[in-house]
């Protein structure tokens, strides 16, 4: 699979997009499920926070953009590492 893959419709592959300065953006078929095992959200569409601040985690309830989170979401570049 190439680095930016377009999904054809009515794929079935789940994919997760981490957005510039924001929450990781989750399409697909999706069950979230708590430490405990049981399911905390079902859906086709989600936002999970990764600035760490969130009061609904571990979903994204918008608190990035109150702190000015700042991330490119490009990942880290293997000369990085
Ligand atoms: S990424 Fe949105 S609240 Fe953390």
């Amino acid at each position: 699979m190439s680095e930016s893959t377009e999904l054809s419709p009515g794929s079935n592959i789940t994919t997760i997009t981490v957005q510039a300065n924001g929450p990781l953006e989750i399409q697909g078929e999706i069950v979230v499920c708590g430490a405990d095992g049981k399911t905390i959200r079902e859906g086709k569409r989600m936002y999970l926070c990764r600035c760490g601040h969130s009061a609904n985690k571990p979903f994204c309830d918008g608190t990035h953009n109150k702190l000015g989170f700042a991330d490119d979401g490009l990942g880290v570049k293997k000369d990085d590492a």
